[in-house]
């Protein structure tokens, strides 16, 4: 039916330009509609070479679709996908209940029912168990559809069920959706390693790092390794409390597989939580994880009562360092994809609202350490912003790279209490990005 719609607007759109020479514009509408139909469920279900050079719409046709004629091909391309390969119906599991986890289970919840022909509606959510007033969480969860701890006044979707054995949760899942605070990956993949579907696939929302011999690791990676199986990552400009509310925003969704793109688009995408699917899945996911070390910076210039002028310039140089971080380690970033929602507005959202800059103000206003902080001010919740420094400070320091990321290397300092965070303003006002060429 959509793909019907977007040709039939594609098919007025192209008539109303007759006097233009096109080879579909003398077509009537029918034929028109049936060959536009044809372009669009050929060229993107069979991903053959052949298809696609047969049906690209020639340039100066596409050029006619208006912005919203464009997208709502694409939105045909994504939701007829399934449809049309007549795949089996996917089981989701989201591995994870905290802010995030559980505000990405209200828009899974919703979109599996709406998209029943390609996914189970149940999804079970594996929570770790904890007892609140006597009750588990896991009951509260399932009698009042509330995560009442980590994202009270928020209905989930009936269809998500707390389970409290990880392995129980994820037995029957085809779509692993990794949403946990980074620390607890590797004891996760370990209890389900060898129980899970042998060709299920993973999504990691996780920001951070894990540190290996020798080197870092996306957790991405991580996953992959530890269970065999192909793992995607969803980022983005995506505080949890505003996504829960419905208020507008984007997300990036990093695969290397293109047909797991489109079947996590159809996931996670919603009309306020708009998706865009990228093959840089590295730079995408380690932008995810960086950009909560520049948010640490960000609070500290505030706790130091800046401005935003000088936020503006940890924001700016952060990103610097980013780029240079990941072109060091993850080699083959495309600079395309610091665009996306999971680069430059991930940290612009992230430096201005997130828990991370939360914690750097702290770092200057108080004495307390980050352990101590974490307990104060996130009930339970963890910082990602010191164990990302963390790790990469170890990295840089092991690979006699510290100065190319001083800024990263400073909050590190600051997390740990070794460094004094007023020292930071002069860290700015030095920063190699400033040395003359
Ligand atoms: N909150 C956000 O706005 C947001 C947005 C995007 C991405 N993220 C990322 O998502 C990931 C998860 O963050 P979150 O906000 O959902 O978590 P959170 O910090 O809100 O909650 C902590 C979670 O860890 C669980 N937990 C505690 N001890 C555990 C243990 N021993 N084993 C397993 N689980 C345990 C808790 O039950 C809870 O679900 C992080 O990597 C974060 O950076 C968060």
């Amino acid at each position: 039916m959509y793909v019907t719609v977007a040709a039939a607007a594609v098919g007025l759109l192209l008539q109303a330009t007759t006097k233009r020479r096109s080879r579909f514009a003398s077509l009537p509408n029918n034929v028109l509609v049936s060959r536009l139909k044809d372009i669009v469920c050929s060229s993107w279900v069979s991903g053959s070479s052949t298809s696609k050079s047969n049906y690209r719409l020639p340039c100066w046709e596409s050029r006619h679709l208006t912005t919203s004629a464009r997208r709502s091909f694409c939105l045909n391309r994504v939701h007829n996908y399934n449809n049309i390969a007549m795949a089996p119906k996917k089981r989701v599991c989201i591995i994870g209940s905290g802010n995030w986890g559980s505000a990405i289970a209200k828009i899974t919840g919703n979109n599996v029912r709406d998209r029943s022909n390609q996914f189970e509606s149940r999804i079970n959510m594996y929570v770790y168990e904890e007892v609140l007033d006597g009750k588990k969480l896991t009951e509260i969860i399932n009698t009042t559809h509330e995560n009442i701890k980590y994202l009270p006044g928020i209905k989930l979707p009936e269809n998500v069920v707390a389970v409290p054995d990880v392995v129980e949760a994820t037995a029957d899942a085809d779509i692993l959706v990794f949403v946990l605070p980074h620390q607890f990956v590797k004891g996760i993949c370990k209890s389900i390693k060898g129980k899970i579907k042998p060709d299920a696939f993973a999504v990691s929302l996780i920001k951070g790092f894990d540190t290996c011999e020798g080197g870092i690791k996306l957790l991405s990676d991580v996953i992959s390794e530890h269970l065999g199986i192909e793992c995607a990552v969803l980022m983005g400009a995506n505080l949890a409390h505003e996504v829960a509310s419905e208020a507008f925003c984007e997300s990036t969704i990093g695969a290397k597989n293109k047909e797991t793109g489109m079947v996590l688009k159809n996931l996670f995408d919603a009309d306020y939580f708009r998706c865009s699917v990228v093959s840089d899945a590295h730079t995408v996911e380690a932008c995810g994880a960086l950009k909560n070390v520049v948010a640490v910076g960000s609070g500290i210039t505030d706790g130091l009562n800046m401005g935003d002028n000088t936020k503006a310039a940890v924001l700016r140089l952060g990103m610097m360092e980013m780029i240079e971080f990941i072109d060091i380690f993850f080699k083959g970033a495309k600079l395309r994809t610091f665009f996306e929602s999971s680069g430059l507005a991930d940290l612009v959202a992230t430096c201005h609202g997130g828990r991370n800059r939360k914690l750097g103000e702290a770092l200057v206003k108080t004495n307390k350490t980050v352990p101590e902080l974490e307990k104060e001010i996130l009930n339970g919740q963890s910082f990602q912003g010191p164990p990302t420094a963390k790790e990469v400070y170890e990295i840089l320091k092991e690979k006699d790279m510290l100065d190319r990321c001083p800024m990263f290397v400073a909050v590190h300092h600051i997390c740990q209490r070794k460094m004094e965070p007023s020292k930071f303003i002069s860290l700015l006002k030095n920063h190699p990005e400033h040395k003359a060429n």
